[in-house]
C-alpha cells in the first residue's frame, strides 16, 4: 500500500525554486484515453535560489519518455513527481506522457464534459498534464501545439496557426502554470470586438455548445461592460488581441481566469429570459466582471504562494463587488454581500474550519479556496480603503500595479504599496490577515451635559488557529440621530485600535440615537443592548441604508428568537416597521424585497447557540412560517397594490429597474400564497414567460404544499436543459418540508437525470438538502445519514466537490446532544471510509476538532 499520510505545507517554510523557466513549448496529441504531451522546456538556475536540486511535480501521468539537452535520461519517478540529475547552467528538458482526460472524473487536469476536452489547473492541476515545477512563482512564456480532430483549438494567448486539426497559441505573458488552458471541441462562437483605450481591437469570442448560442448575449455584454469599467475606475487595459471564454458543464466552481481563455460553469455563464432568473443574471454579470478584472489582479501580477491566495481573491471580488455596485443599487449589493458574508463566512470563522484570511498551514490547498480567504479578504481591502480613504487608495493602487506587474508578489508587497503611498504603519492591520476568528464589538453609550460618548471593546476569541488575539484596526462608521430622525453627527469613520476605546461627541442638545457600523464598516459582530422601541425608530429613520435594514434584519431576528424559544407572537414592532417599509413607494423595491426577507434559519440557530440556547430546528422552522403569515396577514391590505405596482410592461430585461420590481413582487406573491393558497401563484406560473416568475410562482406553490402538476409540466417543458432542470431539482428539495426533505432527495437521486458525476447536479440536490435547515438537521438523523452515504460515494469521483460539501456539518457542536452524536456517527463513517481522499480527510479531521 501507498503512503498516503497528509502532509502538512507551511507558509514560514517557503523557498524559491530553484530554476527560472525560460520558454515552454506544449504540444498536445488529442485522444479521449490516451493523449500524448510533449513539452520542450528551457530551464536556467534561479540565481536567487540556494536549493538547486531539480524537481518537477506530476500526477497521475505515465512517463514515455525524458531527454536533457537530446539526451535520453531516466528520471527517478513517484506518485507526486520525479528528479533527475542536470547539467549546470541551463538547458533543456524535453519529455513526453501519455493521460486519460476521459478517465479524469476529479476535473483537475486535462479532462471531458460532453466530448469535449477541457482544463483546470488552479491550484495544483497542471501536474496532472505534464512534469513541471507546478507553484505559481515560477513563471514563464508558453507557445501550445494542439493537434486534434477538432473544429475549435483553444489555448492562452495569441492565435498564430488555425487549420484543420492543428493549432499553435502563444501567450507573450509569462504566467504560472495554473493559468494554463486548453479546450477543443465541436464549439459555436458567439463573437463581438473591444476596443481598448488605446484603440486596440480586441476579437471577443464566447464558445459553447450547439444548442447554446441563445444565451450568450447577456454574458458578452456583461464582458465588455467589465473591460469598459477596468479602464477607467482602475485604468487597466487588456493585453491580449482576443478574450476567449468558454462554457463546460462540468464544473467544480464558478469560473476560472485562466489568461486569455477563461473556462466558465456554463451556469456561470450562459442565460436567456426564459431559462435564467434575476439572480442568475446577476451572478453571471459578477463572475464575468470577476474572471475579467483577474487579468490584472491575479494573472498580471499574481501570487508567490497558495497562503497569498486572498492577494488575488480578496481583491478581485472587492473589485467585482465595485463593478456591481456601480452598475446597480450599492445599497442593494452592500446589504446582499452582508447576508452573504454572515451566511457562509461567520460560521466558517467561528467554528472548527476557522483559519486566517492568509492562512499559514494546510494539506490540500483546495479546501482553503473559503469565505474566508475570498469575502472576508474582500472586506479587508474595503476597510483599508475607508482607513487611507479612496484618493490614496487609487494612489496605492496604481502603484501597486506599476512596482509589482510581472512578479508573484505576497500580502506584504501588497501592504507595503499602502504604507509608501499614506506613511502609515499598517503593522497593527495586517492582523486582520494573521488572525482567525470574527471579532466582537461590544458598545455601551454614555449621555451627560451635552456630551454623547460612545464606549467601545473589541474581542476576539482564541481559537485553534489564533491562540492569542491582539486588537485589530477596526473603522467604525458611526451616524448620530436626533429624536426626530434627523442627522446631527454624518456620517464618520472612527479608527478603534485599542481593545477599549472611548469616542465623544459634544455640544449636542439631546440624546442623540446612534447609527453604528453604517455601511457594515468592518466584519465583526456589534454586541449592544438595544430596545425594540430603538431599532423600530432606526428602521423607520436611518439616514443610512444599509443600517436601516440593520434595524430590521435585527427586529426579525430578535422576535424569531422569541417565537422559537417561548412560543412569544410575532412582534409588533416588526410587523408595524415592515409594513411601513413596505408601503413606502420612494424606497427601491429591490430593497424593500431584502427588508422583508427573513433572517435565515441557520443564521437564527447561530444566534441562538450564541445567546446560550440550544437551537431546535423545528422550532427555528415553525416560527419563521408563523411570522411568514403574521406578516402575510399584517400586510393583507396592502399586497394587491405592491403586485400592481410590482407588475413589469414589456419584454423581458434583467436590468435594476425589472429586476428590483420582479424581486419585491417575488416576496409579495410569497406572502399572498400564504393567504389565498395558491392562486395567484398558480396564475403566475400558467401566465409566465421568463424563468424569473416561472420559478418563484412554483416555489411558491411547493411551499404551499401544492403544486405537483406544476412540478411535472416544469419537467417536460425544460427537460432537454441541463441548467434548469437543476432548479427543478433544487427547488423542490428547497421547499421541501421538513420531515420530507431526506425522502425527496433520496427520491430524486433515484431520477434518471440525477447524473451525480455532474457537480451542478450533485449540488442541486444534495447540495440543496444541506440548505434546508430543518430538512437536513431532522431529529432521525436521516438528512445527515443521506448526505454521507453521497459524500462517500462521490469521494472516489470527484474529490473536490466532496471535500467542499463537508463543511455542511461545520456548525454541528450548535445542536443539541442526540443530533451531535448523529452527526458524528457520519463524520466517523466518513472518516473510516478505506481510500479517503486527502481533500476529504483533511475537511473531516478539521470539522471533528
Ligand atoms: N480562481 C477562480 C476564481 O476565483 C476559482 C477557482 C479556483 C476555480 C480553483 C477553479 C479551481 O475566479
Ligand atoms: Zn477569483
Amino acid at each position: 500500500m501507498k503512503d498516503t499520510a497528509p502532509q502538512t505545507i507551511y507558509l514560514k517554510d517557503y523557498t524559491p525554486f530553484g530554476f527560472d523557466v525560460e520558454s515552454v513549448h506544449l504540444t498536445f496529441d488529442l485522444s479521449p484515453n490516451a493523449t500524448r504531451v510533449m513539452s520542450r522546456i528551457a530551464f536556467a538556475p534561479n540565481p536567487e535560489a540556494t536549493d538547486h536540486r531539480f524537481y518537477l511535480h506530476g500526477k497521475k501521468l505515465t512517463l514515455i519518455k525524458a531527454a536533457i539537452n537530446g539526451e535520453p535520461v531516466r528520471p527517478e519517478v513517484t506518485d507526486e513527481g520525479l528528479t533527475c540529475p542536470v547539467p549546470d547552467g541551463s538547458f533543456i528538458w524535453e519529455c513526453e506522457v501519455e493521460i486519460d482526460p476521459e478517465g479524469n472524473t476529479a476535473l483537475e487536469g486535462l479532462y471531458m464534459s460532453n466530448g469535449m476536452y477541457c482544463t483546470q489547473c488552479e491550484a495544483e492541476g497542471f501536474r496532472k498534464i505534464t512534469y513541471y515545477p507546478d507553484r505559481p512563482d515560477v513563471m514563464s512564456v508558453f507557445t501550445v501545439e494542439i493537434k486534434g480532430p477538432h473544429p475549435v483549438l483553444l489555448s492562452n494567448g495569441n492565435p498564430q496557426v488555425q487549420g484543420q486539426g492543428h493549432a499553435i497559441w502563444h501567450d507573450p505573458w509569462p504566467k504560472p502554470a495554473y493559468l494554463f488552458a486548453l479546450v477543443a471541441g465541436e464549439l459555436v462562437a458567439h463573437s463581438d470586438s473591444f476596443t481598448t483605450c488605446s484603440g486596440k481591437a480586441v476579437d471577443l469570442n464566447l464558445y459553447v455548445r450547439p444548442g447554446d448560442e441563445g444565451k450568450c448575449a447577456f454574458g458578452m455584454e456583461a464582458l465588455k461592460k467589465s473591460m469598459q469599467w477596468d479602464e477607467e475606475v482602475y485604468g487597466r487595459e487588456y493585453d491580449l488581441d482576443v478574450f476567449n471564454i468558454v462554457a463546460v458543464d462540468d464544473f467544480n466552481m464558478g469560473a476560472m481566469e485562466n489568461k486569455g481563455l477563461n473556462v466558465f460553469n456554463s451556469s456561470a455563464v450562459l442565460a436567456s429570459p426564459e431559462t435564467a432568473t434575476d439572480g442568475n443574471f446577476e451572478r453571471i454579470e459578477a463572475i464575468i466582471a470577476h474572471e475579467y478584472f483577474h487579468n490584472w489582479t491575479g494573472n498580471r501580477i499574481t501570487c508567490r504562494d497558495w497562503f497569498q491566495l486572498c492577494l488575488k481573491e480578496g481583491l478581485t471580488v472587492y473589485r467585482d463587488s465595485q463593478f456591481t455596485s456601480d452598475l446597480r443599487s450599492a445599497a442593494v449589493k452592500r446589504i446582499s454581500d452582508v447576508i452573504d458574508l454572515r451566511a457562509r463566512q461567520f460560521p466558517e470563522d467561528q467554528g472548527p474550519l476557522a483559519h486566517p484570511v492568509r492562512p499559514e498551514s494546510f494539506q490540500e490547498i483546495n479546501n482553503f479556496y473559503t469565505a474566508t480567504v475570498y469575502e472576508k479578504g474582500a472586506e479587508v481591502i474595503g476597510m483599508l480603503k475607508r482607513l487611507v480613504g479612496d484618493a490614496d487608495y487609487a494612489r496605492a493602487l496604481d502603484l501597486y500595479f506599476a512596482r509589482h506587474d510581472g512578479q508573484a508578489c505576497t500580502i506584504e508587497d501588497w501592504l507595503q504599496v499602502f504604507e509608501d503611498v499614506t506613511d502609515r504603519d499598517l503593522a497593527q492591520f495586517k492582523r486582520w490577515y494573521s488572525q482567525a476568528g470574527t471579532p466582537r464589538l461590544a458598545v455601551r453609550d454614555e449621555w451627560k451635559d451635552g456630551t454623547y460618548t460612545l464606549h467601545f471593546s473589541q474581542s476576539l476569541p482564541a481559537s485553534a488557529a489564533s491562540p492569542d488575539p491582539q486588537p485589530q484596526v477596526i473603522p467604525i462608521s458611526v451616524g448620530l440621530l436626533d429624536p426626530n430622525g434627523d442627522e446631527v453627527l454624518p456620517t464618520r469613520m472612527l479608527e478603534m485600535t485599542e481593545a477599549t476605546q472611548s469616542f465623544a461627541f459634544e455640544g449636542l442638545a439631546a440624546r442623540p440615537v446612534p447609527s453604528i457600523l453604517r455601511g457594515f464598516s468592518a466584519p465583526v459582530v456589534l454586541d449592544r443592548d438595544v430596545g425594540t422601541a430603538e431599532r423600530a425608530f432606526l428602521l423607520a429613520h436611518d439616514t443610512d441604508p444599509f443600517n436601516r435594514w440593520e434595524a430590521g434584519r435585527a427586529l426579525a431576528r430578535e422576535t424569531l428568537m422569541a417565537m422559537a424559544t417561548t412560543g412569544a407572537p410575532a412582534g409588533a414592532d416588526y410587523l408595524d416597521g415592515m409594513l411601513a417599509v413596505l408601503r413606502d413607494a420612494d424606497l427601491d423595491p429591490a430593497y424593500r424585497a431584502l427588508m422583508l426577507g427573513q433572517p435565515s434559519q441557520s443564521e437564527l440557530a447561530a444566534a441562538l447557540a450564541e445567546a446560550g440556547t440550544t437551537p431546535d430546528p423545528d422550532a427555528i422552522w415553525q416560527a419563521s412560517e408563523t411570522l411568514a403569515l403574521a406578516m402575510a396577514q399584517h400586510a393583507q391590505d396592502v399586497l394587491p397594490r405592491i403586485l400592481a405596482e410590482c407588475r413589469v410592461d414589456g419584454p423581458y430585461r434583467p436590468d435594476p429597474d425589472q429586476t428590483s420590481k420582479r424581486a419585491l413582487g417575488g416576496r409579495a406573491l410569497s406572502l399572498v400564497t400564504r393567504l389565498d393558497g395558491g392562486t395567484q401563484a398558480a396564475a403566475q406560473y400558467a401566465a409566465a414567460d421568463n424563468m424569473t416568475l416561472q420559478l418563484s410562482a412554483l416555489g411558491c406553490l411547493l411551499a404551499a404544499g401544492k403544486g405537483s402538476a406544476e412540478v411535472a409540466a416544469f419537467y417536460d417543458q425544460w427537460q432537454d436543459d441541463r441548467l434548469v432542470i437543476d432548479k427543478w431539482f433544487g427547488m423542490q428539495i428547497a421547499q421541501a418540508v421538513p420531515d420530507k426533505a431526506a425522502t425527496i432527495v433520496a427520491a430524486l437521486t433515484e431520477h434518471a437525470d440525477f447524473n451525480w458525476k455532474n457537480p451542478n447536479r450533485f449540488r442541486a440536490t444534495l447540495g440543496a438538502l444541506t440548505m434546508n435547515h430543518a430538512g437536513f438537521h431532522a431529529a432521525d438523523g436521516s438528512g445527515y445519514r443521506l448526505l454521507a452515504d453521497w459524500l462517500i460515494r462521490l469521494d472516489p469521483v470527484n474529490p473536490q466537490t466532496t471535500a467542499r460539501m463537508c463543511s455542511a456539518f461545520q456548525t454541528w457542536r450548535r445542536y443539541d446532544s442526540d443530533r451531535q452524536s448523529k452527526i458524528g456517527t457520519e463524520l466517523e463513517r466518513i472518516a473510516s471510509t478505506a481510500g479517503l481522499s486527502p481533500d476529504t480527510t483533511e475537511m473531516i479531521t478539521r470539522i471533528r476538532g
